[in-house]
């Protein structure tokens, strides 16, 4: 059917999902490149994902994001995985083939890569030690896309050690000999700031209803760079307490823009941008 198979229909699952600014960013591309297409929510509980993707190719989607709590479930449900997707361990990007098939890619590693990158041109992994501040779903695959771009050396501080010390064992292995990798105790990563060339919270204190993350910065080295992936708000007293101590600071807003990017031209054959006009729309729903 010509009418069907021109419209252009792709989207994000995750239960909540009302919340997701994804809509918004997709529909700005899709609009800006003169595309025939809609980008949807779609709220899918667990229990229901994988139904949900498999109604996918039927119901002529290119393919969908996944958010909390289904990019874990999406790994095992898709028939190729990406091997990043693999190392990471979860799935952000599902694309249908013509064959009505699901490959699976998780784009974060990329995102976070690329806001460092867009606040620092001259950014590389392998500048010095970097010290990530948690260890959920995020930490996993910022660790990874640092590993992935070269960095030498990683730091991960967690309040539960044990969360910490299994994401440093399962990245020794998918990145065997390229790094160290080192769980430390919570308390410690004042002390483990020291020396760093780059500090990143990945948990999610600093966001808005959430404590805020207790940490002084008085050993970090003044070219480090602090990037929080929190981006409600924008401005978290990490950042601002590293901005004053005359850090280059990075907010999480880079990272969730950068991450569209790729899945974008997966489906619809256009590598967008995040330009300063896409980024304005969306701090001001922030
Ligand atoms: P995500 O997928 O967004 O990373 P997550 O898997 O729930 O979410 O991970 C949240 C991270 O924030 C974890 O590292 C968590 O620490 P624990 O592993 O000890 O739970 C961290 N975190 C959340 N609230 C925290 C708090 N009040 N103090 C310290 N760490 C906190």
């Amino acid at each position: 059917m010509a009418i069907a198979s021109s419209f252009q229909l792709a989207g994000v699952m995750g239960f909540p999902i009302m919340h997701s600014r994804s809509p918004m960013i997709h529909n700005y591309w899709l609009a800006q490149h003169g595309i025939a297409g809609v980008y949807t929510p779609i709220a899918v509980p667990r229990e229901r994902l994988e139904k949900a993707l498999r109604a996918l190719p039927a119901l002529n989607y290119r393919g969908v994001n996944l958010t909390i709590p289904l990019k874990e479930d999406a790994l095992r449900i898709a028939d190729r995985i990406d091997p990043l997707a693999r190392k990471i361990g979860a799935v952000n990007c599902i694309v249908v083939a013509r064959d009505g098939t699901l490959d699976g890619y998780n784009y974060d590693a990329y995102g976070f890569i690329q806001s460092l990158r867009e606040a620092d041109e001259t950014w590389r992994a392998d500048a010095g030690p970097v010290l990530v501040l948690g260890a959920g779903g995020a930490a996993r695959a910022i660790v990874a896309g640092l590993l992935q771009e070269g960095a030498r050396q990683v730091l991960i501080a967690n309040r539960t050690l044990e969360r910490a010390q299994t994401l440093a064992a399962d990245m020794r292995q998918e990145f065997a000999g390229l790094a160290d990798i080192a769980a430390i105790d919570w308390r410690e990563r004042e002390a483990a700031a020291e020396g760093v060339a780059a500090l990143v919270n990945t948990t999610s204190m600093g966001m808005k209803g959430e404590p805020p993350l207790k940490m002084r910065l008085d050993g970090l080295p003044r070219h480090a760079l602090v990037a929080d992936i929190v981006y409600v708000p924008l401005e978290t007293p990490l950042l601002a307490s590293a901005r004053a101590r005359g850090h280059r600071a990075v907010d999480g807003l880079g990272m969730l823009l950068h991450q569209a990017r790729p899945a974008f031209e997966r489906w619809f054959n256009v590598m967008p941008q995040a330009t300063r006009d896409l980024r304005k729309k969306i701090e001001e729903t922030l």
